[in-house]
């Protein structure tokens, strides 16, 4: 079975304090996690080094980053490098979010670059695509989508492929309240699977686990995830509530 994933995505939120007691809150409630199931925490850069600390031994919970550049290394002020996570032993990071692409203008060129150099430091690339409102109005969401993915990894291998997590983010569902229906998000999702059968074939395909985002929340989450193509789902507002983000970890299928 694919890997299942209820990755929380703090974005900029919480004090270092806050984080620390939310995941607290997290681990001591009851949750159990099959061996296809992963729960993931993208929590901000200052928090990585904690959060790692306090899930260490916990089966099939990791820390990824939100974010890393795409050099190695050198004369990039404020920037975050993937040797750095990796040198933390972050096994994630959330690529391309619709919120890095909107405010910091990042392509999909960029992103491919960030892929790869994931990639090729052994970090699994979490990627982030979906469309805007006008778009998904205008009914050419499918083509769009098409576009980020072909742009942003059809340079990979197949084998590199197999590394990524794609994460379908509707943008006008993000933070919105408005859920994509499970419908749409299976619609979706099934056409990102295509797209990848039609470029890497079959076997591929059906390996890599697609997240859905976009306003999940526990009650909304069991009949998302039980969506055939739907891997689990990339949580922001939600993530932020332990009871919440317990259940949705629950409802993993
Ligand atoms: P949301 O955010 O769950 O608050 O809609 C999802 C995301 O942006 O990853």
């Amino acid at each position: 079975m694919r890997k299942q994933i209820a990755a929380a995505n703090w974005k900029m939120n919480l004090t270092l304090q806050q984080g620390e007691e939310l995941l607290d809150a997290i681990i001591s409630k009851p949750h159990s996690l099959q061996p296809h199931q992963q729960a993931v925490f993208a929590v901000p850069f200052p928090y990585l080094f904690m959060a790692q600390q306090k899930l260490s031994g916990k089966q099939n919970v990791f820390v990824a980053a939100q974010n890393c550049y795409s050099k190695k290394s050198g004369a990039y002020t404020g920037e975050v490098s993937v040797e750095m996570l990796q040198s933390l032993n972050i096994p994630y990071v959330v690529i391309g979010h619709s919120e890095r692409r909107e405010y910091f203008q990042e392509s999909n060129q960029l992103l491919a670059d960030k892929v790869t150099i994931c990639l090729e430091n052994k970090i699994q690339p979490i990627f982030c695509c979906g469309e805007p409102l006008q778009i998904r109005e205008a009914n050419t969401q499918n083509e769009y989508v098409a576009k980020q993915l072909a742009e942003s990894l059809y340079h990979l291998s197949a084998e590199q492929l197999q590394q990524v997590v794609i994460a379908y983010e509707p943008i006008w569902a993000i933070g919105t309240g408005k859920t994509a229906s499970s419908a749409q998000a299976q619609e979706m999702h099934a056409f990102i699977r295509a797209q990848l059968s039609a470029k890497y074939g079959a076997s591929v395909a059906d390996a890599i686990s697609i997240l859905y985002g976009g306003s999940v929340k526990a009650a909304n989450a069991v009949e998302i995830f039980g969506q055939p193509d739907v891997d689990g789902g990339l949580v922001g507002g939600a993530s932020l509530v332990a009871d919440e983000f317990v259940a949705i970890i629950n409802a993993l299928k």
